[in-house]
C-alpha cells in the first residue's frame, strides 16, 4: 500500500459513481429529493457520499470495511504508529475510547479538557490531578512539571499519564522526559494531542507525543490539519491495550458513522503524506510572520517562544491599553468581521493553520493595529493585574464519578462550603476547574467563584442567580463535610 492511495475515498467515491438504486438507509436515498435548501447549499454530491456503512460489495470493489482498515493502516503508518482508528466524535470520543478501560488511578493534570474528565467518569478507575500552575504575567496554564509528575507516579502509582500536548495556548510539557519517566515506571503515557496533529509535519514545531515514547495520543485533524469539524484520528503503540480501545468504541460509538467523514479524513490523510512539510511549513512561517508583525505594533504584546512553542498559535495582548482579551475578542468581531479561536482575561488567541492566507494574516494585523492605535488615542490606562491566586486543590470524599451520578440540587453559591460539589465550577477560559464531583467546597473557592463572579469572568457550572450543583444530603455522608 501506498501513502499515494486513498482506499476509503475510492471505495465511496466508486459507489457513488456507480448509481446504484438505494433500498437501503439513510433516508435521503443518497440525494436532495424534496429538501431543497439543502440541495442549493450542499449539492447533489454530498448526498451521494452519504450511504451508511451496511453496504458491503466485494464484486463492485466497495467493501468499506477493508477499505477503511486499509485507510487506518496507512494513517497509522504516517503517524508512526502500530495501530490507527478514524473518529467521528472528536477527540472527545477517542478520549473516551482510550480512557475507558483504565481500572486504576489516572495522573490528570487539572488543566484538562472536559473530554478527560467524562472519559474518567466512564472509566472504574479514579483520576489523581496534577495541579494547575500559571505563568504569573501572562496566566497561561503550564504544563506539569517533570519533578511534580515524577513525585506523583511514586506516590500514586498510576495506570496512565494524560498529557495535553500541547495546551490551547502552545505550551508543551518536557515529553521526552516524561515518556522516558513513565517508560521506566511501566506507567502508560496518553497525549492529549487535540491541537498537535500538525506537529509530524515540521521541524520548527514540537516533536509529536508518539516520538517522544507516548503508547497512545488523539488528535483532532479538524483542528490543525483541515479535515471535517468531528473528525479525528486515534494511534496507538500498545497493541493490548488498543484491543481494549477498540471494544470501548464498540460501547460507545455509532453504529452508523458518517462515511462521509471517514472518507475525508483519508482523503486528508493522503494529502497530507504527499504535501503536508509544504503545506504545514508554510503555515508556520505565516504564524512567525504573524507574531513578528504583531509584536512590532506599538501596546501589543505577543507570548514568547518560552511559553509558547508552536508558532502557529497567535496568543496576544492588548492590556497595555486597558483592553481584557475578552473585550478585544469582540471588538474584532463587531468592527472588523474577524473571528478568533478564544480570549481570557489578558489574552487573544488566533489559529494560523494551512488554510491560511498572506492575506488573512495581514487583516488580523491590520485590524489589531488600528484597533490599538484607536484605543491609545483615547488615553492610556493598563488593565488592572489579577488579585487572588487560584485556589488550592480541594479534598475529595467520593470519585469523579461517584460525584457525578449522584442525585443534586441547586444551592446558593455563597452556602456552598463544606457541600460536596454536583457538577464542575470552571472560569472559561483558561478552563481548569476549580472544583469537580465529588470534591468538597472550601472557602478559598467559594471566595475565588465569587471574585470571578463579581468581574464578570464566564464561570461554566455557575447556574442563573449564582447557584452551584451541590450533592442532596451530601451524598447521604453527613450536611456538610469539613
Ligand atoms: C485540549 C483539548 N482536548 C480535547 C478536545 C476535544 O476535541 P474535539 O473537539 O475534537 O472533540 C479539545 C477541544 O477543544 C481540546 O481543546
Amino acid at each position: 500500500m501506498s501513502q499515494r492511495e486513498a482506499p476509503f475515498w475510492d471505495a465511496l467515491t466508486a459507489y457513488a459513481r456507480v448509481g446504484v438504486v438505494p433500498f437501503h438507509t439513510p433516508g435521503h436515498k443518497l440525494k436532495p429529493g424534496a429538501f431543497a435548501r439543502l440541495k442549493a447549499v450542499l449539492g447533489e454530491g454530498f448526498f451521494s457520499l452519504d450511504p451508511s456503512d451496511e453496504i458491503e460489495d466485494l464484486e463492485l470493489n466497495h467493501d468499506f470495511e477493508q477499505a477503511l482498515a486499509r485507510a487506518e493502516q496507512l494513517a497509522a503508518e504516517l503517524f508512526g504508529a502500530s495501530r490507527s482508528l478514524f473518529l467521528v466524535n472528536g477527540t472527545t470520543g477517542g478520549l473516551h475510547f482510550l480512557l475507558m478501560p483504565t481500572k486504576g488511578p489516572v495522573l490528570i493534570p487539572r488543566f484538562s479538557h472536559q473530554a478527560v474528565y467524562s472519559a474518567m467518569v466512564l472509566s472504574q478507575g479514579r483520576a489523581v490531578y496534577l495541579p494547575a500552575a500559571y505563568d504569573p504575567t501572562w496566566l497561561v496554564p503550564l504544563p506539569p512539571a517533570v519533578g511534580n509528575v515524577e513525585k506523583a507516579v511514586q506516590e500514586v502509582h498510576p495506570e496512565a499519564l494524560v498529557i495535553t500536548h500541547p495546551t490551547y495556548y502552545g505550551t508543551v510539557s518536557d515529553l521526552d522526559e516524561l515518556g522516558k519517566l513513565a517508560k521506566s515506571s511501566g506507567v502508560l503515557l496518553f497525549a492529549d494531542e487535540a491541537h498537535g496533529g500538525h506537529f509530524l509535519f515540521s521541524q520548527e514545531l514540537p516533536k509529536p507525543a508518539l516520538q517522544c515514547g507516548a503508547d497512545a495520543v488523539v488528535q483532532s485533524t479538524h483542528k490543525t490539519l483541515g479535515s471535517f469539524t468531528q473528525t479525528s484520528m486515534l494511534h496507538c503503540n500498545d497493541i493490548s491495550w488498543f484491543s481494549k480501545v477498540v471494544q470501548a468504541r464498540q460501547a460507545l460509538q455509532t453504529t452508523s458513522p458518517s462515511l462521509v467523514f471517514l472518507a475525508v479524513l483519508d482523503e486528508v490523510r493522503r494529502e497530507l503524506a504527499v504535501q503536508g512539510r509544504k503545506l504545514v511549513g508554510e503555515a508556520v512561517e505565516l504564524g512567525r510572520l504573524c507574531q513578528k508583525s504583531l509584536s512590532s505594533l506599538k501596546y501589543v504584546e505577543v507570548l514568547p517562544d518560552h511559553l509558547n512553542a508552536d508558532p502557529t498559535k497567535i496568543v496576544f495582548s492588548l492590556r497595555q491599553l486597558g483592553l481584557t482579551g475578552l473585550e478585544v475578542e469582540r471588538i474584532l468581531r463587531v468592527d472588523y468581521n474577524i473571528q478568533v479561536e478564544l480570549s481570557d482575561y489578558y489574552n487573544v488567541l488566533a489559529l494560523i493553520s494551512l488554510g491560511d492566507t498572506l492575506e488573512s494574516v495581514e487583516r488580523l494585523v491590520q485590524a489589531v493595529g488600528d484597533l490599538a492605535a484607536r484605543r491609545a488615542h483615547l488615553g492610556r490606562r493598563p488593565l488592572p493585574c489579577y488579585t487572588m491566586d487560584f485556589p488550592e486543590l480541594p479534598p475529595a470524599v467520593l470519585s469523579l464519578r461517584e460525584g457525578f451520578f449522584q442525585d443534586k440540587e441547586l444551592i446558593p453559591l455563597e452556602q456552598a462550603v463544606g457541600r460536596i460539589s454536583g457538577g464542575f465550577l470552571t472560569p472559561y477560559p483558561p478552563g481548569v476547574p476549580l472544583i469537580v464531583p465529588g470534591e468538597v467546597f472550601t472557602q478559598e473557592i467559594v471566595e475565588y467563584a465569587l471574585w470571578c463572579a463579581g468581574i464578570d469572568w464566564s464561570m461554566r457550572g455557575l447556574m442563573a442567580g449564582q447557584n452551584v450543583l451541590a450533592l442532596k444530603d451530601n451524598g447521604g455522608l453527613c450536611r456538610t463535610v469539613r
